[in-house]
């Protein structure tokens, strides 16, 4: 078992390095290389990637792809991708390029409020906390005015605060649930600032009124919720029927089965989960690439898929009247200031790339792109499987593994061109290329 190490954080990040690779590796030297190889050579840059969190030691480099000929509101965009998968971002293209030729994509914001909360217990008689509310509700107000100034200034700020008596969920449980508006920014730092203060209001308001009893207050927590009903996108697609027809499937047929696939995510949590995955491969990849914070973007929407008491499909169809009609409605809480926004110089280009949006257009941008995923893929599922396409896109990290050479790899592909490379049928065309003994399995 290794020594524990104390105050790891405080020594320098050379001297963070040599214990990392003495105590971690079996091959010192050869850690260090790897780590040390990804480092960036502009030090100033470098510097600031070490600065965005603690102890970093290295970058971790992801593919950044861009999928173009996203025609969204009637505007094309070039949408970038920070995503190791390798079907992803040929499923986007190819989605936005069947959308661009019907209609293109249409999305439509429903709101853009978050939520947050003060978190507390209250065991005496709350009723004078209801009843006197109002008057808590201006000292809250009050007690934020300066930390909520400059984003009343745009156009933003606290929109409702709300006292929440919980104990029917646990037993003494109270909240605030406080909503803002936080503009272009996802205002998490500015949720919570607020809501600290609040809470000391509270204690105040409690330890100074005649019918509280400030002993019987105990604020547990005071912190956003990263699930945001109120904050909603909407992204659809339309065209008749009779455009789909698609890799041999009639269009009748592939729209009946493309509704079915649909239905069962609806009904079979399993399969949900495995759809709506797919789903935030699309928006997970633009949420990197924008430098928002994808696992809040997740929690949010894994939420909103189970509202009804049971996982379902963030997406949905229907098909009427010769009208084939596809659309995401998800709750995105995003920024396109503050953050990584101005600091990552690849984040700073994505957004450039798709015209310096605004958070609500960025909203639209996110959804359209798990939209085109999950297109992507049920259209493969319910016709040729996602197999052929998957693998395919797979098929050079098969031969990279395989340390194949480029004339190799291009010799391989070409085989593959019209077959499913499976791993081990590529690993035995590759060994019968080479002329070298084909490794058994498990080797
Ligand atoms: C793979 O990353 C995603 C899919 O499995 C999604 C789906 O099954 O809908 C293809």
């Amino acid at each position: 078992m290794k020594d524990p190490i104390k105050g790891f954080s405080k020594l320098s990040k050379a001297a963070k390095l040599e214990w990392l690779v003495t105590n971690n590796f079996e091959d010192a030297e050869a850690a260090r290389t790897v780590l040390t190889a990804y480092w960036h050579e502009d030090e100033a840059l470098q510097k600031r990637h070490d600065e965005f969190i603690e102890n970093t030691m290295s970058n971790f480099y992801m593919p950044y792809g861009v999928a173009p000929n996203f025609k969204i509101n009637g505007k094309l965009y070039t949408v970038p991708m920070a995503i190791e998968e390798s079907s992803v971002v040929a499923a986007a293209a190819k989605s936005a390029a069947f959308w661009m030729t019907r209609g293109g994509f249409k999305t439509e914001v429903l709101g853009t409020e978050k939520i947050g909360h003060v978190h507390f217990m209250y065991t005496g008689d709350a009723s004078a906390l209801k009843e006197d509310f109002s008057s808590l509700e201006q000292e809250l107000l009050q007690a934020t005015a300066e930390l909520t100034a400059n984003m009343v200034a745009r156009g933003g700020g606290i929109t409702s605060i709300k006292l929440i008596d919980a104990t029917d969920r646990l037993e003494d449980y109270y909240q605030l649930e406080v909503t803002f508006e936080t503009c272009d920014s996802m205002g998490a730092n500015f949720i919570n600032s607020n809501l600290e203060e609040m809470a000391k209001c509270l204690e105040n308001f409690t330890d100074n009124h005649e019918r509280l009893d400030a002993n019987s207050l105990e604020v547990v927590m005071r912190i956003l919720s990263n699930y945001t009903p109120r904050c909603i996108v909407r992204a659809g697609v339309s065209c008749p029927v009779e455009e789909l027809a698609s890799e041999g499937v009639s269009a009748t047929e592939f729209a009946r089965k493309f509704k079915r696939a649909i239905a069962i995510a609806n009904a079979e949590p399993y399969r949900a989960t495995t759809h709506n995955k797919g789903i935030m491969n699309g928006i997970d990849g633009v949420i990197i690439a924008t430098g928002n914070d994808f696992r809040a973007v997740e929690a949010a929407c894994h939420t909103h898929a189970s509202r009804s008491g049971s996982y379902k499909s963030l997406t949905g169809c229907s098909v009427e009247n010769g009208v084939f009609t596809f659309w995401i409605e998800i709750p995105l809480s995003l920024g396109v200031v503050g953050g990584l926004t101005k600091l990552h110089p690849l984040v700073v280009k994505s957004l450039e790339m798709l015209g310096n949006p605004g958070a609500e257009e960025l909203m639209g941008i996110v959804a359209v792109s798990g939209l085109a995923q999950n297109f992507a893929a049920l259209r493969a599922l319910v016709t040729t499987g996602i197999q052929k396409g998957h693998m395919k896109m797979h098929l050079m990290n098969i031969l990279t593994q395989l340390e194949a050479s480029s004339e190799e790899k291009i010799h391989i592909a070409n085989y593959f061109k019209d077959k499913v490379p499976h791993h081990r049928e590529v690993v035995n065309y590759f060994c019968e290329l080479r002329g070298v003994p084909v490794p058994k399995v498990g080797q």
